[in-house]
């Protein structure tokens, strides 16, 4: 949630802005940025796209090139969509200038307690930053240690980057959100992620409850401004940058899944796991989409290793009285791996003693760095703000880990003291599907979907209140599905167990309704075909997501899958659906990459 960046030394102001473009999945609602105009400081904003920022600036003549810049990409938490409450935010008198990811929770007590003398312009918290380091400066302390006390006046969470009037240092400070530092040659860079880097160089990932600032070189201080060392990591930067071609995120992000999951096996089967060795029951939280995973999750797991799961809302998990059993493994499962809700619930987990075990795609996210174990996935960068590859990667990684945890049970693996040292190359088949059955996953070929997927596209399209159903594991798809199509194309829908229709959601079937029947499992076939029936006797429309063509009689809409095996259907099934809510959005002429209201990475709770 927002895109900080922040660059000191060659073209700061340009890389900042070529920064935020990357960033701008973090929130686009609006942006901004400051930069340091000799000893002053001057402002640029605008609502919308960083492409308008952009226009701004280059309309700017004489932007010095050597300087230090601050950019923002806002989601907005408090106060509506203006210039006024978008930042950079200044203190009053115009010496602080701050951006800021993040909440202050206190931010009105700090207003009447510190700042009743001055009069703030804008609606939100963040103001109140700039004007408390500002007071603290007019107090007598030096910038760092302004900056350092009145992080200790605020509550909640901050990532933030700071420049001070006629003071060539850019400054910054941490706590609960996401900020990453870079050094390439004499340049630095601060940014909120990893995409906003855009040199191959040393990273700092930034502990909590930090501050500092960069003059020609990095100074940390910890909460009691002791100076604390520089941990630097190198990473090939340029392999994880998204490749800039004209289409949509979204649509080359459905065309990756079925190589993001190869590389996410190949990726498993060059790891060893460390797992705790005795496991009686599992505990999977996430949020969204990732939730979704780990109700299939769930369904895997129960179904191949045999133990029970709960799979908990992130955001519920937090506040609930969950009753703990001896022997418990926790499953995290997101794919920024900064989740606000899912990092708390890991803490909440630690602290009650359960082992942590993370599925995430982002090296050295806050989630990677604080879980006991993770599972990596090899996705590759995500940037649509529907989750698509990461969705049926995880599915993979959650069938994997169900034959896992029943080696584990069944003691092949070795055992280091209380752990299980799991390689996946050396454990038993506990699954109804062979290595050499793997490839009908990675070969899909998703323009297969295409042409069927289009003719849905324009049925539904102008249509509201879609029902998606389906049984067991198509429930669960049908979960991900109408998610998807609600969140891209601001339709309304909904996600039924089909057998629950006739409890209640049939009132609502008509001859204008459409349904979305997903029907993968050849079991369940004629209890579908039912539930179906139930539809068409009221006039409703069905499009039916199937293998089994055959099944269904002319009167449906099919979109035909291919008849694998049906341990694979849950990932396969979710790569036709994705592409229906994509092509949908398309026809309406919304942008599928940016659904209003929404980010990518959700950093606050
Ligand atoms: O990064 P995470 O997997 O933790 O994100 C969780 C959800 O915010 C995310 O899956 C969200 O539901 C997606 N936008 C859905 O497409």
């Amino acid at each position: 949630m927002c895109g900080i960046m922040a660059v000191k030394g060659n073209n700061a102001v340009d890389r900042v802005v070529s920064g935020l473009s990357k960033l701008e999945y973090r929130g686009y609602d609006s942006c901004g940025l400051a930069y340091m105009n000799n000893k002053d400081i001057s402002i640029i904003k605008s609502i919308g796209y960083v492409s308008t920022l952009k226009d701004k600036v280059y309309g700017i003549e004489n932007i010095p090139s050597q300087t230090i810049a601050i950019g923002h990409t806002r989601w907005a938490t408090h106060g509506g969509v203006t210039e006024n409450n978008c930042h950079p935010h200044m203190s009053l008198g115009g010496r602080v200038c701050v951006v800021h990811n993040g909440i202050i929770e206190n931010y009105l007590d700090i207003k009447n307690s510190y700042l009743s003398d001055r009069c703030l312009i804008s609606e939100t918290d963040t103001e109140t930053i700039p004007n408390l380091i500002d007071k603290y400066i007019s107090d007598g302390l030096s910038p760092i240690e302004a900056i350092n006390m009145a992080t200790k006046d605020m509550l909640g969470s901050y990532a933030i980057a700071i420049i001070i009037r006629d003071d060539d240092r850019l400054y910054f400070a941490k706590r609960s959100s996401p900020l990453i530092v870079a050094k390439a040659n004499d340049d630095y860079i601060l940014a909120s992620d990893i995409l906003g880097i855009d040199c191959d160089s040393g990273l700092i990932y930034l502990e909590d409850d930090v501050c500092g600032y960069i003059d020609n070189t990095i100074h940390i201080f910890d909460i009691n401004m002791q100076e604390i060392d520089n941990k630097y990591i190198d990473k090939k930067i340029s392999e994880i940058q998204p490749s800039e071609e004209n289409e949509d995120y979204m649509y080359r992000e459905i065309y990756q899944m079925p190589r993001a999951i190869e590389r996410t096996y190949r990726s498993m089967l060059g790891s060893t796991y460390r797992l705790p060795s005795r496991i009686d029951r599992v505990l999977v939280v996430a949020c969204g989409t990732s939730y979704h995973s780990g109700l299939m999750g769930k369904k895997f797991i129960e179904r191949y290793s045999g133990i029970k799961v709960e799979c908990e809302i992130a955001s519920e998990f937090i506040y609930n009285d969950y009753i703990i059993e001896d022997n418990t493994l926790g499953i995290f499962i997101s794919q920024s791996g900064e989740t606000a809700d899912t990092l708390r619930s890991m803490r909440k987990a630690r602290r009650m003693g359960i082992y942590t075990l993370a599925i995430t795609n982002v090296e050295h996210s806050t989630i990677h760095r604080e879980c006991d174990e993770c599972v990596l996935m090899s996705a590759g960068p995500e940037v649509a703000v529907a989750s698509t590859k990461a969705y049926s990667t995880q599915l993979f990684v959650l069938l994997m880990l169900s034959n896992i945890i029943k080696n584990i049970r069944s003691g092949s693996c070795d055992v280091d003291g209380d752990f299980a040292i799991v390689d996946i190359n050396r454990l038993s088949n506990y699954l109804p599907v062979f290595e050499s059955e793997y490839s009908q996953v990675f070969d899909i070929d998703i323009s297969r979907f295409e042409e069927e997927v289009l003719v849905v596209a324009q049925l539904i399209k102008d249509r509201d209140g879609i029902h998606f159903i389906g049984k067991d594991c198509d429930y669960i798809t049908s979960m991900e599905g109408s998610l998807k199509l609600k969140e891209i194309s601001y339709k309304f829908t909904d996600a039924y167990p089909s057998g629950e229709l006739k409890h209640g959601t049939l009132s609502l079937v008509d001859e204008n309704s459409y349904s979305v029947a997903i029907v993968t499992e050849e079991r369940l076939i004629e209890k579908c075909k039912n539930s179906i029936h139930e539809i068409t006797a009221r006039g409703g429309r069905v499009i039916v997501v199937t293998p089994f063509v055959e099944e269904f009689s002319n009167k449906e809409v099919v979109i035909r899958l291919p008849k694998i095996n049906s341990v694979f259907m849950p990932i396969v099934a979710i790569m036709a659906i994705d592409l229906l809510a994509y092509r949908v959005t398309k026809l309406l002429g919304i942008n599928p990459d940016k659904p209003r209201n929404l980010a990518k990475s959700v950093t606050v709770e």
